[in-house]
């Protein structure tokens, strides 16, 4: 298999780029054909690669890609879930090349979605050719790659409510997190969930003269930026009412284990241009990435922003706000505590607006399962060094789902690094990885059906 992959890196870099070379944007409605046209491009790969029953399911959204490869119904059956689409591009002129024109530079693709999630859901595709053309599937094999996952994947859960049937698997199996480092390969055992509020703040019915009216009327910015800061304490805890009553403590035992993980606060400062670190007080930046729930501001607006300088008390003032929940929270207890709180401390001078986006539910997964240990083989024996389980602090929301509603563990065999900056501008994959992940996965099968007979 290994110089099958050899002699086709060439070809599998440059399907890759052709992929990254169409804006998939979910978000916004200008790339609407282009998310489209890239379904069609998985769908075509697929096919390519020896997919059977390969076709797009439409959704009151994007579609999603499915296509399977059943070798024997008695054997365990692999689910891959993907994405197709990526975040904007915005801000573009921060980019060193273009987003959707990747280049490979100092053994690095860049572009946007090269590791989120094209290049590392391509990986897949590749090693199930790898599989095929070697003879080599030792599973059954079920893609389901879709197309609103960073716009938060609800066509998808209906999809999986709906399709259980179509869906049935022994475990899912998703590139779409990251490692410690190429010499430190983990494997992700947790996800955190998802909270995500948009506010507005109305003060006066219009934007006022800021001399005749300021120290008389409310500015909703001022008020709303006094109503953010609120949310933590001086320790920075979040001060929003029962926001920690379900959040499971991990015993000391647990957070020594995690604390053996490599991990240099000089070197993280640095790779941030970063003076000193921040965070709620008792737990080390590990946790607070990971095992802990957080607030954030992701952005806010109102009034004047243009050149030069307008003398304003604005009628409005916006933010949005997510919050990363932990096991036990739900997103659901928390928009509506979040919500609550949010409108008991505006004051009588404004009217306040709570909207929420969409949730998700944290997922911790197993480390003794059949599968993980499968992973943890399969890592060993490409990297030279067993993988270390790692709890993350990023969200995908439909793996809670796969827990819910399929009874399905996933396992999160992710390649991608911290350095490859998904969501920022100049978002790069190594070569490297990308080819480590096309030669480690079909090893997971392979101890995966060795390991469940
Ligand atoms: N692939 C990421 C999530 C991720 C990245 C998890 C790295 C762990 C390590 C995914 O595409 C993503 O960006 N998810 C969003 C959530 C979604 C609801 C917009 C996130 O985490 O912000
Ligand atoms: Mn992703
Ligand atoms: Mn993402």
């Amino acid at each position: 298999m290994n110089n099958y992959i050899s002699e086709n890196k060439d070809r599998f870099l440059n399907e890759l780029l052709d992929m990254l070379r169409i804006p998939s944007v979910s978000a916004d409605p200008k790339f609407k054909q282009d998310v489209i046209r890239t379904a069609e491009f998985v769908k075509a790969r697929l096919q390519e690669a020896g997919a059977d029953k390969v076709e797009l399911c439409e959704t009151a959204g994007y579609p999603i890609v499915y296509g399977e490869k059943i070798i024997d119904p008695s054997l365990p059956t692999v689910l891959v879930y993907g994405h197709y689409d990526v975040q904007p591009a915005d801000p573009y002129e921060l980019w060193n090349s273009p987003p959707f024109e990747p280049v490979i530079k100092d053994g690095k693709i860049y572009a946007r979605g090269a590791c989120d999630d094209k290049g590392q859901m391509y990986m897949h595709v590749k090693a199930f050719e790898v599989m095929m053309q070697n003879n080599a599937l030792p599973c059954n094999v079920k893609f389901m790659i879709e197309g609103e996952e960073e716009v938060g994947s609800e066509n998808l859960g209906t999809f999986v409510k709906n399709n259980k049937d179509k869906l049935a698997a022994d475990v899912i199996l998703i590139s779409d997190t990251g490692m410690l480092a190429n010499d430190t390969p983990s494997i992700t055992t947790g996800l955190r969930g998802m909270s995500y509020m948009e506010v507005e703040v109305t003060g006066p019915n219009r934007d006022l003269h800021s001399g005749l009216y300021g120290g008389a009327v409310a500015n909703p910015i001022n008020i709303l930026c006094q109503m953010i800061a609120s949310l933590h304490d001086e320790n920075n805890h979040i001060t929003i009412p029962g926001f920690y009553d379900n959040v499971t403590e991990l015993s000391q035992e647990e957070r020594a284990e995690m604390a053996r993980a490599p991990f240099s606060l000089d070197k993280y400062k640095k790779a941030l241009d970063l003076s000193d670190i921040h965070g709620e007080e008792g737990y080390t930046t590990m946790e607070r990435t990971s095992i802990r729930p957080t607030l954030d501001v992701n952005g806010i607006w109102g009034g004047y922003t243009g050149e030069g300088a307008k003398t304003v008390i604005p009628s409005k003032a916006f933010a949005k706000i997510s919050m990363r929940l932990v096991p036990n929270q739900t997103s659901a207890e928390i928009t509506e505590k979040f919500t609550k709180h949010f409108e008991s401390i505006a004051p009588a001078s404004v009217k306040v607006l709570v909207k929420p986006h969409h949730g998700g539910e944290p997922v911790v997964t197993p480390t003794d399962s059949v599968a993980y240990q499968a992973a943890s083989k399969a890592y060993e024996e490409t990297f030279g060094v067993k993988p270390i389980p790692v709890r993350s602090g990023g969200s995908i929301p439909i793996v809670a789902m796969f827990k819910s509603e399929l009874g399905l563990d996933s396992v999160l065999m992710g390649f991608g690094l911290d350095s490859d900056a998904i969501h920022s501008p100049n978002e790069n994959f190594g070569v490297f990885n990308y080819m480590k992940g096309i030669e480690t996965i079909p090893l997971f099968y392979k101890y995966y059906a060795e390991m469940s007979k």
